[in-house]
């Protein structure tokens, strides 16, 4: 089974490691504090992970999640990465990342940032519009009705196509926004964000979501 590399140890990085852990991943996580204050979370993992720095967890990832307060994406270690599929879960908001011109002037969606900062690597939208206690606990088997649906969205055919199998076996349904310039379409105050919504209901959402 793969090795992931977790950047964010937060709300998100939390239950994305315990899901991966429970599917049988190696998880290796970092914080900004240092592998030292991951003490407690690493106990939680059942052995299966271990804390690292960021630089480290990129470099031991097979595949890699980004789940940081957008204000840190500068921190973000790219060569590591390079080759790799990288999932985007960060959000927007101001008053904690402060004032991203770019954002603001709508000239690019927070997984473009992401891509742009991590050129040579292949970012993909994902689980930034669910909440995320919900991670673990929302999924349902395939074809169970009214299944809850993920969005994603990437410049890379192969990394949408690797969320889409990693939804599935969270619990969830995909729905592809298309490239990442579209993914402004899920982003903070759309009608598509952190509502629970199956396929029908999220590209509707999707549809009708303002920019
Ligand atoms: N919470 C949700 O339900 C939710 C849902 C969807 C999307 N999101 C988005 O996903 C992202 C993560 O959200 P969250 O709620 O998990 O945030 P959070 O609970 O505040 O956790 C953020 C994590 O990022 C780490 N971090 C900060 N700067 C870093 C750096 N330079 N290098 C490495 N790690 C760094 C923090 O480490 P330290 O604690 O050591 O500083 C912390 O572990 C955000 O962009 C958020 O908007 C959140």
């Amino acid at each position: 089974m793969s090795t992931v590399g977790i950047i964010g140890a937060g709300h998100i990085g939390t239950a994305l490691a315990h899901g991966l852990v429970a599917r049988g991943y190696d998880v290796v996580i970092a914080n900004s504090r240092g592998p030292e204050t991951l003490t407690d979370l690493i106990a939680s993992l059942d052995g299966k992970a271990r804390a690292a720095t960021a630089s480290e967890a990129a470099d031991a990832a097979d595949w890699a999640i980004v789940t940081v307060p957008l204000k840190a994406l500068p921190d973000i270690p790219a060569a590591p990465l390079a080759g790799k599929i990288v999932l985007d879960t960060c959000n927007y908001y101001p008053q904690r990342d402060g004032r991203i011109a770019a954002l603001d002037e709508k000239r690019a969606t927070t997984s473009q940032l992401m891509q742009e900062h991590l050129p040579d690597s292949k970012v993909a939208k994902a689980f930034n519009h669910i909440v995320a206690e919900q991670i673990v606990t929302d999924g349902s088997p395939a074809g169970t009705p009214d299944r809850r649906a993920l969005a994603t969205a990437s410049d890379h055919p192969e990394a949408t196509a690797f969320v889409t199998a990693l939804y599935d076996d969270f619990g969830y349904d995909t729905v592809d926004v298309g490239p990442l310039g579209e993914s402004w379409r899920v982003e903070r105050d759309q009608p598509a964000y952190v509502v629970r919504q199956n396929a029908d209901e999220l590209r509707a959402n999707l549809a009708r979501a303002t920019r």
